[in-house]
């Protein structure tokens, strides 16, 4: 199995891996428009750069759903970190009993935290359940924060308190947005909201800055009745002279939380785990009619399908950058360890032996992670399957 250029794909049932960031959006139709995919795979988390009103629906789409999650919750935990322990400067109150450190943002009057540092105690709003929001909410608690958990269907159990409220969100000492960008979350935090958050608030943005009114989260740190922590903002970078980058309510970085120390082999774990479960599935418990019919009429069977990958994925394809490997019979589940990579061009193993029957291709799509509703797996069932079998490159 090997990688190869989108443009050599075959012009059905490739699978094609795509750094969507990476493109214009003329450039990202164009690679979408140019086969008749089965599956792609996008190497970011968020799938907002897909119209998903105008996506087929038999054709998988997949997100980075786990990779960046450790470095965005230690993005957000140094955030807020720094904010406590920057606020009332105690380390020159202690040491010199001077006055606070020139570059201390101002504390605004009726702030609840007073003149208490550090998270122990501190309340802290998780806005969103995903692989980010999980992770930060444990290490949080770890710290003794009082967690609140913001999401749309608060589920019995969780150890954190969960919330559907936005007023009970933003009445914190701090919230961190790791949300998805939607239509439903497009500016959740719109002007009223963020007016009646608590005063002192520090909003931590790691996932998109369309989620949050701009222009109203600038005037209340400009007025200091917020603070704010943004690694992303809109557009990006913000032009010179923009107002948040001089504000000392406000600390910027460039869309930089997701980086880690080896985030091509995190983002080569994410597909490899996906791959497993598609190739996992046994083919008999999802029948796919269409995918048959499709295969058998389709002039271009007998082209060895392989994986596409768009331009901006050129780091992952380079000779020598580790592909996953295909799985080996009995795969594991997702979340399970990945097998070790192999080199573009290995042999590809045998298909896996079929395994107990699931009960029905929805049942199969709901255990995909990272799947983006309301695609469906069964033609990239097939495609793996096919990838898998010996003889196909
Ligand atoms: N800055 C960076 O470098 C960087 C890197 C990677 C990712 N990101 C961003 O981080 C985001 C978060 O990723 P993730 O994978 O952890 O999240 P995710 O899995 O996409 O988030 C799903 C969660 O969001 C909740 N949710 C969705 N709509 C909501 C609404 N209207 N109100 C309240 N909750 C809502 C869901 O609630 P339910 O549980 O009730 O369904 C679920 O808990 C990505 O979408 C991406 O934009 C940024």
């Amino acid at each position: 199995m090997e990688l190869r250029p989108w443009r050599e794909a075959p012009e059905r049932d490739g699978v094609l891996l795509m750094a969507p960031h990476e493109l214009s959006a003329g450039r990202r139709a164009e690679v979408l428009r140019s086969a008749r995919w089965s599956w792609v795979h996008l190497t970011s988390a968020g799938a907002d750069f897909i119209d998903l009103a105008e996506w087929p629906a038999d054709t998988l789409l997949t997100r980075s759903w786990r990779c960046y999650a450790a470095p965005l919750a230690e993005y957000a935990l140094h955030a807020v970190l720094t904010h406590e322990w920057r606020r009332g400067a105690p380390w020159q109150e202690r040491d010199t009993r001077s006055a606070p450190a020139p570059d201390a943002p101002p504390v605004p009057a009726g702030a609840s935290t007073g003149g208490g540092t550090g998270l122990w105690g501190a309340e802290v709003t998780v806005a969103g359940w995903g692989a980010v929001g999980q992770r930060l909410a444990t290490v949080l608690d770890a710290l003794g924060a009082r967690v609140t958990v913001l999401r749309r269907s608060p589920a019995p159990g969780s150890p954190f308190h969960q919330t559907s409220d936005l007023g009970r969100a933003l009445d914190a000492d701090h919230l961190v947005v790791a949300l998805p960008l939607t239509a439903g979350t497009r500016h959740l935090f719109d002007r009223a909201a963020l007016g009646r958050a608590r005063p002192g608030l520090h909003l931590v943005n790691v996932s998109r800055a369309a989620i949050v009114d701009q222009d109203a989260l600038t005037e209340l740190c400009a007025a200091g009745r917020l603070f704010a922590t943004l690694d992303v903002t809109d557009p990006e970078p913000l032009p010179t002279g923009h107002p948040l980058r001089s504000l000392p309510t406000v600390r910027l970085s460039p869309h930089v939380a997701w980086r880690s120390r080896d985030s091509d082999a995190a983002f080569a774990d994410d597909f490899a785990t996906i791959w497993a479960t598609l190739a996992a599935a046994d083919s008999s418990a999802a029948p796919d009619p269409s995918a048959t019919a499709d295969s058998s009429a389709d002039p271009h069977s007998s082209h060895a399908p392989g994986i596409s990958h768009a331009p901006g994925i050129s780091d992952v394809s380079a000779p020598g950058v580790p592909v996953p490997a295909v799985p080996a019979p009995g795969a594991p589940a997702p979340g399970a360890p990945v097998p070790a990579v192999s080199a573009p061009g290995a042999p590809a193993p045998a298909a896996p032996a079929p395994s107990a029957p699931m009960p029905d291709a929805r049942a199969l799509d709901a255990v995909i992670p990272g799947l983006v509703p309301p695609t469906t797996g069964r033609r990239a069932r097939a495609a793996v399957r096919a990838l898998l079998t010996p003889g196909r490159s």
